[in-house]
């Protein structure tokens, strides 16, 4: 949700700005610019549009400069316009600045502003920054001084990353927003996340809430807010440019679902024993005093959240999943024998973030499930568990999704070993297959029908997912994935639930896709005949063989294995369903209308 980069150093800085804004593409898309500073001044480019369009737009407006700041958008204050665009700057465009977040002040700001003179000309939230910059240096401050004290008027939540002529610095600030610092080695980087710049370096420092860097030509200070000195460890990320790249794909999303392979044999080694069933999750400590789990997520990870927490009720767990920006209102009781599982990818989600600090609050133990391993969520909870998926760029989560599944399914048997001395779930038999996990998704990926199931149905009046145990959140899923990137109707519905309503729905313009995970099929295969009665065509998702073929109007193969991993499986057809159906429709797969990759706003 809005990418910065900031770049200061030997040589030009704007190539590699632009590549930083390629790369953080996926945080937004409704704007983007640069401001690089030289001995002429602070120049700025920006746009409405993507980052090619400003890219084109600086190839003939010669900006040069060792040092700059960036900004990729997600609107919030303000609609995609080329006013509203960042960089944002003072009258005098001596100051410039970039911005990620909410500045929840920024009305009483702006107002005290005006009356003092300051006529601003966006309508973004972000624009009272430059003009306190501003006010500072013309009360004599010095620019780190002026840019402190701008901050400290700060209320909300936000990563600022500011420039001033004249100064051969970048001036940033951290509270509530992601911000991460990068050491090459002819220069500093600045960044909402290291894959913009991981071409360049991977020595990263993730900065705190509270902290303020400045970043020079021969070094970068961090501080927190009062200017004392913050010790933040330099860390190296394991992963590789290449990994964040596209490859030969035409969309990210396309790779990250065939890289699930790899990417689950990533999650999964070392962490579960084949031959003795023992699941061996690192060094978390024992949950012997665990009563109840309470997971808490948004979005696909809410649905790896639920998937979760089938996962824990089968091993004996009590557990509930809760949509993350539910919990303020509707949250179940919790106290110091709750474990709070907090499921997010990015470890940025506003949402999830604001459930951890609610469990906090109540003293429950708090664990994050994610990918990133500096993010906050990480940094936020008392312990973590890292799905390894690699960085995920398509904004409709994939890889990390069956990740999150499996990591949960492994962590539930584990709980419920250590609070209860048994488990429900089938380990060994789940042992024994997750060695073929691999090759089944890759069975999966290369010989999928999803194609041409994707064109049989295409144009169709809405589409419907369901059902049971396992089955259900991947129904949510397979819903969610299809509407995020075709924007075409999508339900997933529990399939028992189908005749209490959503039956209504259904005509021969409906296809509904079936899940069969091997638990009672029989009941999920009277649901699909529901439907087909009705005249809408079902696609099974299920094994060869399976006796829902027979009702079926087409099928999605998936290898018949253990119930926990049916349901993962089956998510991949869909992704692949949900994928071809929007190449179909002809539509940003990896940049879907509206959204952004890591909602770091409530
Ligand atoms: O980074 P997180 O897992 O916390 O993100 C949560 C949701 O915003 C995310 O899963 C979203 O629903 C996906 N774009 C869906 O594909």
């Amino acid at each position: 949700m809005c990418g910065i980069i900031g770049r200061i150093g030997r040589g030009e800085a704007i190539e590699p700005l632009v590549t930083g804004l390629e790369n953080l593409e996926y945080r937004g898309y409704d704007s983007a610019g640069v401001a690089v500073r030289n001995g002429a001044g602070i120049e700025i480019v920006k746009r409405s549009g993507t980052v090619d369009t400003v890219a084109e737009a600086i190839d003939g407006a010669d900006l040069g400069g060792s040092l700059g700041i960036g900004h990729t958008r997600w609107s919030t204050h303000g609609p995609p316009t080329d006013e509203n665009a960042h960089p944002h700057t003072c009258a005098t465009s001596d100051v410039a600045v970039v911005h990620n977040g909410v500045i929840e002040n920024h009305a009483a700001l702006r107002a005290r502003l005006r009356d003092a003179g300051h006529e601003f000309t966006s309508e973004t939230d972000t624009e009272v920054v430059p003009h306190l910059v501003h006010e500072h240096l013309d009360r004599g401050l010095e620019p780190e001084a002026a840019f402190r004290r701008a901050v400290d008027e700060l209320e909300g939540s936000y990563a600022i990353a500011a420039i001033c002529d004249g100064a051969t610095a970048i001036y940033a600030a951290r509270q509530g927003s992601p911000l991460v610092v990068g050491y090459a080695g002819d220069g500093y980087f600045l960044a909402s996340d290291v894959p913009a710049f991981l071409e360049y370096t991977d020595t990263v420092t993730y900065l705190e809430d509270g902290d303020v860097a400045v970043l020079r030509p021969d070094g970068v200070r961090i501080t927190d807010r009062t200017g004392t000195p913050a010790r933040r460890d330099r860390q190296t990320v394991d992963w590789n440019a290449g990994e964040a790249g596209k490859g030969d794909f035409d969309h990210y999303m396309l790779k990250e679902i065939t890289e699930q392979p790899t990417s689950l044999a990533q999650a999964i080694e070392g962490r579960y024993d084949a031959d003795t069933g023992r699941i061996a999750l690192e060094d978390l400590d024992s949950f012997a005093d665990v009563e109840r789990v309470v997971l808490v997520a948004c979005g696909t990870s809410y649905h790896a959240a639920k998937y979760g927490t089938v996962a824990l009720r089968r091993s004996g767990v009590d557990a509930t999943a809760i949509l993350a920006n539910e919990c303020s209102l509707a949250a179940p009781p919790i106290d110091e024998e709750t474990l709070v599982i907090a499921v997010t990818q990015s470890g940025e989600t506003a949402d999830t973030l604001a459930a951890v600090d609610w469990a906090k609050r109540h003293g429950a133990r708090t664990l994050a499930l994610t990918n990133v391993v500096g993010s906050s969520a990480a940094r936020e909870t008392d312990q973590q568990l890292f799905i390894r998926a690699g960085p995920e760029i398509g904004v409709a989560a994939t890889k990390t999704f069956s990740s999150q599944a499996v990591l949960l399914s492994l962590l539930a048997h584990r709980i419920a070993v250590d609070s209860t001395g048994t488990s429900g779930l089938a380990h060994e038999e789940l042992c024994r297959e997750l060695e073929r996990l691999p090759d089944h998704v890759s069975s999966i990926v290369d010989e999928s029908t999803a194609a041409s199931i994707a064109t049989r149905y295409h144009g169709r009046d809405a589409y419907f997912f369901i059902g049971r145990g396992y089955g259900y959140p991947v129904a949510k899923e397979g819903a969610l994935k299809f509407k995020e990137i075709t924007y075409e109707h999508a339900e997933g519905f529990a399939s028992g639930e189908l005749k209490h309503g959503p039956l209504a729905l259904v005509t021969p313009e409906t296809p509904v896709y079936a899940i069969f995970t091997g638990e009672e099929d029989g009941v999920t295969r009277t649901n699909a005949a529901e439907a087909t009665t009705r005249g809408a065509p079902v696609v099974a998702i299920c094994p060869p063989g399976h006796d829902a073929i027979e009702l079926a109007d087409a099928h999605l193969a998936i290898p018949d294995v253990h119930p926990i991993l049916s349901g993962l499986l089956a998510t991949i057809q869909l992704q692949l369903v949900s994928y071809h159906a929007a190449s179909l429709l002809d539509r940003e797969i990896d940049k879907p209308r509206n959204l952004a990759k890591s909602v770091t706003v409530e």
